[in-house]
């Protein structure tokens, strides 16, 4: 929290301009440097060098960074009396592939066709990242690069061991020919935003499952409400070609086995992911995780789709000192809960337990463990609200205010489809807005007060956002919003708004004269920004810049996704 780091400065940095002159922009007094790319080294063991005309195999790509980052946090490892953020490690997310960016040969790819190389090469490339970090000699303004080798670093992909705990765990519809048992999955894949928790650990999120699936001709009630389309269309990763479980005409309870929360310590690279289902199945995007008042882990999460909800998972026991060792099950007993936003800023949270509200075996729900497989259905029978796309959520350390970003909705309003509420005013919505809700000083409280922070199309104060995506908010209580924007989307009926990059921008959401939004970032061409942290002490900014045009990060051949690191040259506080 601010205790260790002073009063709250003001912003005070300069706006940057919109512009499409510079790469990627930041504040005069800031350096922005690349740590991190698609196919640099973790630090595991030695590995060939990427290069952009290197086609790495499978067991290199296993060994280096996988493609399009994400979701991010920062674990410090300095000792506890460490004034200043030196060392730590950083877990991040491989959210998904450019395949014909990975397998070079876009000839091969024609028509869906994959060989079972590119299969391997395109799991290898997702999943999560933990790396070593470090600064490179003395003072707060010293450059950060990452340990190589590290005995702490790991990669884990699509086919890394996992195991399953909570509701979910050992269910009938978790169960597969090749796990009998429903407790033992292979891999994760499309993890989008991501968290630490309280207790040191990472929890990163399954978002967009149903592009890895072949689905049956025509799909069941149930895997429509779950995305899945007739005849294929949206699988674009074709890895049942040669992993017969992502065939679900042959292994349908494989589908099941995604969509979840998962935990990891990073600081044991030994340790076993936990895929927790007492958190729900969804479209997750985050887990943004704080402490109730009596000490319990209170997480909330987005489900990224139109028209889906904001969930709450509060422990049934008390987090307990001394790390993942002694916190192992704290997330597979507690209460699930989908947001219901009403008017005049209200709200409520709806719990998902079976046998109330309707949660029961004549519905459809025979137990916990079908009510949090079937998150999506038990929200409909409760009357969650159906939100405008939320994507990341965060926690104020200094207010308790959670924030979540409402990233567009360009269906709301449409023949048939839900129209303006209190919560998502505006029909349709092509800019996005930011929502908070307070809990009267507990994060467990069953009711909370909602308002809006900010509305994209230039509404708000200061500089126009538009697709806000992921949120983080500094030590100090300031909200940072990094875009997923187009370059030109209807700010208004009639109206047209030109945003060509997509941007960092920093707010104080406690600001007397309400919020004013200020540019920090603009990045490179064609990407989004995602995945920002900054350090405890204030004086590190990590973020993702993911899938940029080519040119980025250099001149010429293939383009990379990549983890950026920003500090002040007079070693000051990001932001001022
Ligand atoms: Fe992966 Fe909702 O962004
Ligand atoms: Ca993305
Ligand atoms: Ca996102
Ligand atoms: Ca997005």
């Amino acid at each position: 929290g601010a205790g260790t780091t002073g009063p709250a400065p003001a912003l005070a940095f300069a706006s940057v301009q919109m512009t499409v002159e510079a790469p990627l922009a930041v504040p005069p007094g800031y350096t922005a440097r690349v740590l991190y790319a698609w196919g640099d080294a973790t630090g595991q063991a030695a590995v060939a060098p990427w290069g952009s005309e290197v086609l790495a195999s499978p067991a290199e790509q296993r060994l280096q960074a996988g493609m399009h980052h994400d979701g991010m946090a920062f674990f410090p490892l300095d000792g506890r009396q460490e004034r200043h953020t030196r060392h730590g490690l950083l877990a991040l997310n491989h959210e998904y592939t450019d395949e014909r960016l990975l397998h070079v040969d876009v000839a091969s790819l024609a028509g869906g066709a994959r060989t079972a190389e590119q299969v391997a090469r395109s799991q290898a490339a997702h999943g999560v990242s933990v790396i070593e970090v470090q600064r490179e000699g003395t003072g707060t303004a010293a450059p950060w690069s990452v340990v190589r080798p590290s005995r702490r670093a790991r990669r884990l992909t699509a086919n890394t061991p996992m195991a399953v705990a909570g509701p979910a765990a050992g269910h009938a519809l978790l169960r597969t020919a090749a796990d009998p048992e429903g407790r033992r999955i292979l891999g994760t894949f499309a993890n989008c935003a991501a968290n630490a928790t309280p207790w040191g650990t990472y929890l990163t999120c399954e978002e967009n499952i149903q592009g890895y699936f072949e689905p049956p001709a025509e799909p069941d009630a149930s895997q429509r409400r779950w995305g899945l389309q007739a005849g294929g269309r949206g699988n674009w990763a074709r890895w049942h070609l040669h992993d017969e479980r992502f065939d679900l005409r042959r292994h349908p309870n494989e589908f099941h086995r995604f969509g979840w929360v998962v935990e990891i310590d990073p600081h044991d690279p030994t340790m076993t992911p936990v895929k927790r289902t007492a958190l729900g199945r969804a479209v997750h995007e985050g887990a943004a995780t704080g402490v109730s008042k009596d000490g319990r882990a209170v997480v909330f999460m987005g489900e990224d789709s139109r028209f889906e909800s904001i969930y709450r998972f509060v422990s049934r026991d008390r987090i307990r000192p001394g790390g993942f060792a002694a916190n192992r099950d704290l997330l597979d007993h507690g209460t699930l809960s989908v947001a219901r936003f009403d008017a005049q800023g209200r709200g409520r949270w709806l719990p998902l337990t079976h046998g109330q509200g309707g949660l029961t075996p004549e519905n459809g729900f025979a137990d916990q463990g079908e009510v949090v497989i079937r998150t999506r259905e038990a929200s409909d029978r409760l009357g969650g609200t159906k939100m405008d796309r939320p994507e990341w959520t965060a926690i104020s350390p200094v207010t308790g205010e959670v924030f979540v970003s409402l990233t567009n909705n360009s269906q709301r309003g449409k023949p048939g489809l839900p129209g303006a509420d209190a919560a998502n005013p505006r029909a349709p919505n092509p800019t996005g807005h930011l929502l908070r809700w307070r809990h009267g000083g507990d994060l467990a409280a069953e009711t909370f007060q909602w308002d809006i922070v900010a509305l994209g199309g230039g509404e708000t104060a200061g500089d126009a956002f538009s697709g806000p995506d992921g949120l983080t908010v500094d030590p100090f209580g300031r909200l940072w919003v990094a875009t997923d924007g187009e370059p030109m989307t209807a700010a208004a009926p009639g109206e047209r708004l030109w945003l060509p990059r997509n941007q960092l921008l920093a707010c104080d959401p406690q600001a007397p004269g309400g919020v004013t939004m200020r540019r920090f970032l603009v990045a490179p061409p064609g990407c989004e920004v995602t995945g920002p942290v900054i350090t405890p002490d204030g004086r590190t900014l990590f973020l993702n810049i993911q899938h940029p045009d080519p040119g980025w990060p250099a001149p010429g051949g293939r383009p990379r996704s990549a983890t950026v690191v920003v500090t002040k040259d007079d070693g000051g506080v990001i932001g001022g």
